[in-house]
């Protein structure tokens, strides 16, 4: 018998964690490394922030907290949802958690049931099913086609749909592919949902700040406002203010569901840290005026690499609306070998060959749920762009 759980034993460890740590593994042998693994912003955390942080901690907020924010903290989050996205909570459906993962997790585990299903499209976020393993529940994919630009149909949604339903999670722009739903094809989603009113909606709005061209950002409880019963929406502050380490994401919802995260979460972890929090305070209720120039600088990263990928006989690169992912298919390229003879049957093939033989580490597609791809994280400067972009090239222009 094992001594660790049988839950347990169905988990996944983090792929993209595992990329990001073998990358690095090979840098500290002295290697020429370019890491496209990690997704987080590479610049710095806003000044105000970090002087925030400074003046909290110089003024004693250095104790425990209510487990699920201070009051400032969750009225600041409440006027951004006015603000941002016309949607109105009080501070009593408010949630604030060590990142936006605890979130989702204190979700999950509060409310699913062996049996209970959750909804992912595919390709998803890595976390997501296991989460849904680890809370009890059974994942059921649907797949979004790079043919239908990594979205899912209402079509595909309807016919996933079983009285065992609980959740459907939503994140749109997505990782892993940085596709964005427009209102109207979020309202043909919510469309369906209205008619099945025992499904709740997980919106992941994660990346609602990194988002391109005329690509207008919206959520599902503000485009269907009859879903606003049964809708947990989920952001935070690691990826629109670069505040990845400092570990705060928040949810707004019904109260009762509110409430019973909040117990999940008083017997785990309790509040999430109290500096972050109040440098969290000063990231929504401060300028936002970097926020555009972020963004920016973003889709010129973007259209770079998705202009250099599409480049290469083989593959192809949708470009997408928004957070700093790109999701390429290297369907014309399986079955051929590389120049140190390795032979490429799967997209885990190709990210391990491309590693080895160019040293640009990128995700493979099969952790996201839809092969054959993998994933750049274009969160890095424009010379390592330039320089991983060539390097791929040149690998793939050397497949025999
Ligand atoms: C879609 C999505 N949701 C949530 C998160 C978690 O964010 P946090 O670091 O705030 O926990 C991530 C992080 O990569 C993400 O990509």
């Amino acid at each position: 018998m094992s001594f660790l759980s049988d839950t347990l034993a169905r988990v996944k460890p983090s792929p993209t964690i595992a990329v990001t740590t073998m990358a690095a593994e090979l840098k500290a042998a002295g290697r020429d490394v370019i890491g496209l693994g990690a997704g987080e912003p590479d610049f710095d955390t806003p000044q105000n922030i970090k002087d925030a942080a400074i003046a909290a901690i110089n003024a004693g907020k250095t104790k425990y907290t209510a487990p699920d924010g201070i009051p400032e903290l969750k009225a600041a989050i409440c006027a951004k949802f006015k603000r941002e996205n016309g949607l109105t909570y009080v501070p009593n459906q408010i949630s604030v958690g060590s990142g936006g993962k605890q979130n989702l997790y204190n979700a999950l585990m509060a409310t699913l049931n062996p049996g209970d299903e959750v909804i992912i499209p595919a390709p998803y976020w890595v976390s997501y099913p296991d989460m849904v393993l680890l809370a009890g529940g059974t994942p059921v994919a649907i797949e979004a086609t790079l043919e239908n630009a990594f979205k899912i149909t209402p079509e595909q949604l309807e016919a996933a749909i079983t009285p065992k339903t609980k959740w459907f999670i939503f994140n749109s722009p997505s990782n892993p592919t940085g596709a964005g739903y427009s209102r109207k094809q979020l309202k043909a989603l919510t469309d369906v949902l209205m008619r099945h009113p025992h499904v709740w909606v997980m919106s992941d709005d994660m990346y609602e700040h990194l988002a391109y061209d005329d690509f207008e950002f919206c959520s599902p409880a503000e485009v269907e406002p009859g879903l606003y019963e049964r809708t947990l929406t989920c952001n935070g502050v690691s990826k629109a203010y670069a505040m990845t380490g400092w570990r705060i994401g928040y949810a707004a919802g019904p109260k009762p569901l509110i409430d019973a995260m909040r117990k999940v979460q008083s017997q785990s972890t309790s509040n999430p840290c109290t500096i972050s929090q109040w440098a969290a305070v000063e990231a929504l209720n401060g300028p936002q005026d970097y926020l555009a120039p972020n963004a920016e600088l973003f889709k010129r990263r973007r259209d770079l690499v998705v202009g250099m990928l599409n480049q290469i006989e083989g593959m192809t690169c949708p470009r997408p609306e928004g957070a700093f992912y790109v999701y390429p298919s290297i369907k014309g390229l399986i079955g051929k070998t590389t120049k140190g003879g390795k032979l490429i049957s799967n997209d885990e093939d190709f990210a391990t060959a491309l590693l080895e033989e160019t040293g640009v580490a990128v995700v493979f597609g099969a952790a996201f749920g839809l092969s054959p791809n993998f994933r750049i994280s274009y969160a890095t400067s424009d010379e390592n762009l330039k320089e991983a972009c060539t390097r791929i090239q040149d690998f793939c222009a050397a497949l025999s």
